[in-house]
């Protein structure tokens, strides 16, 4: 039956819609060539900012031999990788530094970050020896090479902190970069290399606020950008077909309650995060997802509230539900655009929103039509009550 199949479809496409949303790896550094790629054993697909490291090392002399590949932020830009002797971060990194000269050829030098705030970044010669320093680019993609020799406490351990970043410009005549973007993905950026077996020991681990983050993405892009669309579907399109009755409202009531509870957890999360970030506030984001959070609990209230169904108001009641769902359609899916402008998780993350987001909107736009069909066959036929339009079917 028609209402069956519909059922099976939207199941489907949550499915599908859900499993675009587990992440794919497969290693990409292993298929890049360059000149002389086979001097380097090892290659790395680092976690962030798409950049990879390629590497020798040579315990016998503690020498490193590094290629290291990232695309800066903008086309002139700069690209960074750097070993810090003391911890996984900025601060006190020695770092190799790849940018345009003044006539627009690649160069590599190498910059001395102080290791405490505010960071002074300057050109110099580093805590250990450095050679055959190199630079190119390709595509967008630029290269730094260099030879490094290993200071021996750090030969002894095996492993070292290495820390990457990419800008946005440099001011090629003074040798001077400027600050990189302040996303998570640029945060992260950062973690502890194991010289012989070529992987990375940790990736640094994410901040605990990135972290948390990352929880209030999930939570809130599931409930309000996909949960709560995803009833809305349920409510606007099985209620057409008699024998989906009344299995649509509890579908639709099941999906409702569910995203609300997600939601609120991942509201709370979000008001958490921006009561202390004193720094930078995200406006915007916060008002539209308090006015969700009002919205919806006004929903879920109402729901106690609905008039019988032939009662005279029903039809206000219904007016209203739909108007304020239909709000919280648009500023939910609006809202999780918002977050991943902020949280800046990577490309990847927008692009499986998207589809995501699209199918449902596909799976809804063909329902759309189905529905007219039937609506349209219903009353010609004269067979069954037409379809009012405003949920005039039988519901507890
Ligand atoms: C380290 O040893 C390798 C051979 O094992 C050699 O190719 C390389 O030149 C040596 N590097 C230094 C700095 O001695
Ligand atoms: C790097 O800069 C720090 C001060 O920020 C200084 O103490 C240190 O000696 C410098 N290192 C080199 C190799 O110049």
């Amino acid at each position: 039956m028609a209402s069956s199949f519909q059922i099976s479809a939207l199941l489907l496409t949550f499915c599908v819609s859900i499993s675009l949303t587990l992440p794919v790896r497969s290693q990409t550094c292993a298929s890049q060539t360059f000149t002389n790629n086979n001097l380097y054993t090892h290659c790395l697909d680092l976690p962030t900012l798409t950049s990879y490291l390629h590497f020798t090392y040579d315990a016998a002399n503690s020498t490193l031999s590094v290629a290291f590949f990232a695309s800066p932020s903008k086309s002139d830009g700069w690209i960074s990788w750097a070993i810090n002797p003391k911890v996984a971060a900025m601060g006190g990194a020695q770092a190799l530094v790849a940018f345009k000269d003044t006539t627009g050829v690649m160069t590599a030098k190498t910059y001395n970050i102080s290791t405490s705030m505010p960071y002074s970044v300057v050109q110099s010669k580093l805590a250990f020896d450095v050679w055959d320093t190199r630079a190119e680019e390709e595509s967008g993609v630029m290269r730094i090479f260099a030879k490094i020799k290993v200071p021996p406490e750090l030969a002894a351990t095996g492993t070292l902190h290495q820390v990457w970043q990419v800008g946005s410009s440099v001011d090629a005549a003074k040798g001077e970069l400027t600050i990189h973007e302040m996303g998570a993905s640029n945060l992260n950026s950062k973690g502890t290399l194991d010289l012989n077996g070529g992987k990375i020991v940790s990736s640094g681990g994410l901040d605990s606020r990135t972290k948390r983050k990352n929880i209030h993405g999930v939570l809130n892009a599931v409930s309000w950008g996909l949960l709560f669309p995803f009833g809305i579907v349920v409510a606007r399109y099985l209620r057409t077909f008699p024998s989906a009755d009344p299995a649509w409202f509890y579908l639709h009531v099941f999906c409702q309650v569910s995203a609300y509870a997600i939601g609120v957890a991942g509201w709370a999360t979000g008001i958490k995060l921006g009561s202390e970030s004193k720094g930078i506030q995200y406006s915007l984001h916060r008002n539209i997802g308090i006015a969700l959070f009002s919205l919806a609990t006004v929903q879920i209230f109402a729901l106690f509230l609905r008039p019988k169904k032939d009662h005279k108001y029903r039809l206000y009641w219904n007016i209203y539900h739909h108007g304020v769902g239909y709000v919280i359609l648009i500023l939910g899916i609006l809202n999780v655009f918002k977050g991943l402008d902020i949280l800046q998780p990577g490309d990847k993350w927008r692009t499986i929103y998207i589809i995501a987001i699209a199918v449902l909107g596909g799976v809804a736009a063909l329902l759309e039509l189905i529905t007219w069909i039937v609506v349209l066959r219903r009353k010609s036929s004269k067979s069954t009550k037409p379809y009012d339009g405003y949920g005039g079917q039988s519901r507890p």
